[in-house]
């Protein structure tokens, strides 16, 4: 079928990284007053993946990287660019990016971090398409990686049980034969930041021993208000990217979403009329990994064989800032 849009980049591989271990709702339980039942109806989590003390976001995200490079056939070597999304960076200064073109030793690429929370993979695959465009590359690893347990309050019941660790990744190219990124669709809206955030620990509030005490570096969120924004900001991006790769509902064969809430994933689906068997869920094994989501679930929906050759699919995020968006591609 000829596509309205006409590609230009092509997600070539994925690749995903989880933690091993395993840390059931039951666990949860003895850390703060919650239970199974609240955790599993309200949200779809069954159980999360987080990582240990020793395994930072750059260890995942060259972890997920390998796996993206070995299957498109890519060296480090052969790396152009590598951009990448986290929340979590290990450090402020430098970007966990350099440290992840150290790890893989691609010596050839430039690297630098960005910030849009659970939207960062999608808006890295417009940033790798307009660098390809742009002719500054020809290889882009996009990465998106989160270890979303250090930074979550240990303490708050209302966020930490939503949140797990993990990292995927995608090697882009150049199109070919019609397959691509055959619409993008980014948006923010900032006057809404502190809905979802961490108050301190910044430049404007240092970390000090008051940030410490108050616990403002760990993640604080407005879950109720949140959720009403993100059904809101995922079905105007579904339909906005549908429009624009010229596309119907009816052609996606799976709809790839952030995987925050079961809740939310329904509400989107049905706006976007998609039944829930074309939709991709694994909200329940890892909770919510933030921008390592979608690249996560599109991984493993590939290595289950939902997204075959031609497969036309569907992904929206929405996150912290706000930020949302959506990408309609062919494989
Ligand atoms: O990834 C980026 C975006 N993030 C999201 O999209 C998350 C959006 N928000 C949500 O998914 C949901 O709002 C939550 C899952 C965070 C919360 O679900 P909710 O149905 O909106 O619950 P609520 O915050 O309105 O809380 C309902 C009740 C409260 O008790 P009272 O006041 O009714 O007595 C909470 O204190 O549930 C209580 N509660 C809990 N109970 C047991 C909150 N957290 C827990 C918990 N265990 N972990």
């Amino acid at each position: 079928m000829i596509q309205a849009a006409s590609p230009r980049a092509r997600l070539a591989s994925t690749g995903r990284f989880s933690p091993p271990r395993v840390v059931t709702n039951a666990e949860l339980e003895t850390l703060v007053d919650t239970n199974d039942e609240w955790i599993r109806t309200r949200t779809g989590i069954r159980e999360r993946r987080l990582a240990d003390k020793d395994t930072g976001a750059a260890d995942m995200a060259a972890a997920a990287a390998r796996v993206a490079m070995e299957r498109a056939g890519v060296e480090a070597e052969g790396i152009d660019m590598i951009l990448l999304s986290t929340a979590t960076p290990d450090r402020l200064l430098p970007s966990t990016a350099c440290d992840v073109q150290a790890l893989l030793g691609a010596r050839n690429a430039a690297a630098y971090d960005y910030a849009t929370a659970c939207s960062g993979f999608l808006y890295g695959l417009s940033m790798a398409e307009a660098h390809i465009t742009a002719g500054q590359a020809e290889t882009v690893l996009v990465c998106a990686t989160e270890k979303m347990s250090s930074i979550v309050d240990w303490t708050d019941r209302s966020t930490c049980v939503l949140f797990g660790d993990g990292a995927g990744a995608t090697v882009v190219k150049r199109a070919e034969d019609g397959r691509g990124i055959l619409s993008s669709y980014m948006k923010s809206d900032g006057t809404l930041a502190e809905l979802l955030y961490r108050p301190g620990g910044g430049a404007r509030i240092p970390l000090d021993i008051a940030v410490l005490d108050e616990r403002s570096h760990f993640v604080k969120m407005a879950g109720p208000e949140v959720f009403k924004s993100a059904v809101r900001a995922m079905c105007e991006a579904a339909e906005t990217a549908l429009q624009r790769a010229g596309v119907t509902a009816d052609e996606i064969d799976l709809l790839v979403p952030h995987q925050a809430n079961i809740r939310i994933i329904e509400a989107t689906a049905k706006y976007a009329k998609m039944p829930m068997d074309k939709v991709f869920v694994n909200v329940d094994r890892y909770g919510n990994m933030s921008s390592a989501s979608i690249p996560v679930a599109l991984d493993e929906a590939r290595e289950q064989g939902r997204v075959g050759d031609g497969a036309l699919v569907l992904m929206v995020a929405f996150g912290a800032g706000f930020t949302w968006a959506a990408n309609v591609v062919r494989f």
